[in-house]
């Protein structure tokens, strides 16, 4: 069936030929065609469209039955409006869809299309990361190493926090959360985790222990939220919840920045609240280099990479494009935000 799809971010070859495949006809920036391939630095440097330039290209070629994007393009009202009565979906390259308005497309009858399963992993991974070399304090000893401060072995220079054997709290027993458990398991970790609601499988595979939120932020030395970007979740993390924790805590976040407030954050380093910080994801993203936390040695901070590995980004724009094909031909999505 040939249908017509706003695709506001460069398509690596494989997406884009099983795209054309099915009978897309791809509508694309004029400046992505000269980008080259996934193999090309252009191609990689390229972000894609925001809303207001998705906006602007909708506007001279709607209609359009699908849209394809990304987590930096707002799927909002008008968008959705401009696009056209025929569309059917929206298929963002992403497991999180906090930048999709769900109920102006549900009420629009929309499919929603997103991207488990397939990140999880490399997510998980990307959480331990940050865990050990924020526990461990990796960018302050490779700066002790480039501005000359190494000097003679000292017994208790630059001792961190091991990951081994800590107490490790999962806020979110989601599909990372528990990949996060499984890996932590092989660390010894005394595993404990909060949710709405229990998982006993997972308590018992992975060895974990179901306790209250409160209860889990006075207990653990590492907290880990692995939690949607929700009204209930956002700036969860906040002066009052830091101040709960340990002095020594560890904050590792690779789920959405705003479930952190950025300035109590800020604080709780400064003032020794919480020890230490591991952030995949900010409030604002790009984070600004003149943002306080950027000042202090005790917050590692990487830029919304925890999915960034060639096989998961290649997997994610493979289920993206399946989404996008099953809704044109009127099947269940492999991976649909159900209302
Ligand atoms: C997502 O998929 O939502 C991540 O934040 C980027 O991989």
């Amino acid at each position: 069936m040939s249908f017509r799809v706003l695709v506001t971010v460069p398509l690596p070859t494989k997406a884009r030929s099983l795209l054309e495949r099915s009978g897309a006809e791809i509508v694309y920036p004029s400046r992505f065609h000269a980008l080259g391939d996934e193999n090309s630095a252009a191609f990689v440097l390229e972000a894609g469209l925001k809303t207001e330039e998705a906006l602007a290209i909708l506007k001279r070629e709607k209609p359009v039955d699908a849209i394809f994007t990304t987590l930096i393009c707002k799927i909002n009202k008008e968008i959705l409006d401009t696009a056209g009565p025929q569309l059917k979906v929206v298929s963002t390259v992403s497991v999180g869809y906090d930048h999709i308005s769900l109920d102006e497309c549900w009420t629009r009858g929309i499919l929603v299309g997103h991207t488990p399963g397939v990140l999880s992993d490399s997510t998980a991974d990307m959480a331990i990361t940050l865990c050990l070399a924020a526990g461990r304090r990796i960018p302050e000893a490779r700066q002790a190493v480039l501005d000359g401060s190494w000097g003679d072995w000292r017994p208790l220079w630059m001792c961190g926090m091991d990951l081994h054997h800590a107490t490790v709290g999962i806020v979110g027993l989601g599909r990372i959360g528990q990949i996060v458990a499984k890996r932590l398991k092989a660390f010894d970790c005394n595993l404990i985790y909060s949710d709405v609601i229990r998982n006993e499988a997972a308590e018992k595979e992975f060895g974990l222990h179901y306790v209250d939120f409160d209860d889990l932020l006075q207990r653990a030395d590492f907290v880990l939220p692995h939690i949607p970007l929700l009204p209930e979740t956002r700036k969860l993390f906040n002066l009052k919840t830091f101040k709960k924790m340990k002095k020594s805590a560890i904050f590792v976040n690779t789920s959405r920045g705003p479930v952190c407030d950025m300035d109590d954050l800020y604080t709780a380093l400064k003032t020794g609240e919480i020890a230490a910080a591991g952030l995949d994801v900010t409030d604002p993203e790009p984070l600004p280099p003149s943002h306080p936390l950027l000042t202090l040695p005790n917050c590692l901070i990487v830029p919304h990479v925890a999915s960034a590995s060639i096989r998961t980004r290649l997997d994610m724009f493979d289920l993206a494009v399946r989404n996008t094909i099953a809704a044109i031909n009127g099947k269940p999505l492999p991976s649909e935000v159900k209302p």
